[in-house]
């Protein structure tokens, strides 16, 4: 959506804070011994208690109300009582939800408890991409460019990026226009980021991967090649300096 009025632009605050604060407490609530539907069910709570609903399951029916992939997951991963946390696993936690007509979309992964895997250096990296393109991004910018950003960034680390996911409009629905915002290069997106509009920018970072699958269970994305997945995700507002961050809580920024 592109903000015109001064209720639209408090309405994404509000949506922005519902779906950080969630992404937040979960984060923290999240421990080991714990399934993953467990954590679903907290988030769940926060966010009714915000008046918010959840986005992927009002948009595509998604049997659960957050996303929470773990290990070898990439993301869509279906909250389960069967899936058991365990020390030391990658977790991503998307987070995205409708508050009064208004969708804002927030995620991140973290590993839990010790770093006995050692995905430590993947999570933060993709932080720091996310932090890297989002402060690259204002009105006029190329599309194609911030991408460019973003796989140069994973491959100075020695990480690969995912060709098959991006980011994406956001506002007035969970996924609008422009759509498609690719975490490479591509020489045939000749569109600009434009003031005022609202985004979702996510980046996907990869140890071995370039392309996500969809499993057998119709939702949960893993890697063509295997291996392990970082995710970041904010919700921005773009200006002509540098963007308005509505997911800020949960901050790429603080750490
Ligand atoms: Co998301
Ligand atoms: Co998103």
């Amino acid at each position: 959506m592109s903000i015109t009025e001064e209720f639209e632009l408090i309405g994404m605050q509000r949506a922005g804070e519902a779906v950080a604060f969630t992404l937040k407490e979960m984060t923290q609530y999240a421990k080991p011994g714990m399934t993953t539907k467990e954590l679903d069910d907290y988030g769940a709570k926060i966010l009714s208690g915000y008046g918010a609903k959840s986005a992927p399951r009002l948009t595509y029916g998604f049997p659960g109300c957050t996303c929470i992939s773990v290990d070898r997951e990439f993301c869509h991963g279906i909250p389960s009582g069967k899936r058991i946390l365990k020390e030391g696993d990658l977790v991503n936690i998307d987070v995205s939800a409708e508050l009064d007509g208004f969708w804002a979309d927030n995620g991140g992964s973290f590993v839990l408890g010790e770093d006995i895997y050692h995905h430590q250096e993947l999570v933060n990296a993709s932080k720091f991409i996310l932090k890297q393109a989002i402060g690259h991004i204002k009105g006029g910018v190329r599309i194609s460019d911030i991408g460019y950003i973003m796989e140069n960034g994973a491959k100075k680390r020695g990480y690969k990026v995912i060709k098959n996911l991006g980011g994406h409009g956001i506002g007035k629905k969970l996924h609008e226009q422009p759509d498609e915002l690719l975490n490479f290069r591509n020489r045939f997106d000749r569109r600009r980021f434009a003031k005022n509009s609202v985004v979702a920018i996510e980046t996907f970072i990869s140890t071995v991967s370039t392309y996500a699958d969809v499993k057998s269970d119709g939702w949960t994305l893993v890697g063509d090649k295997g291996g392990y997945m970082a995710q970041h995700e904010h919700t921005i507002v773009i200006t002509d300096g540098m963007p308005m961050i509505l997911t800020a809580m949960n901050g790429i920024w603080e750490s």
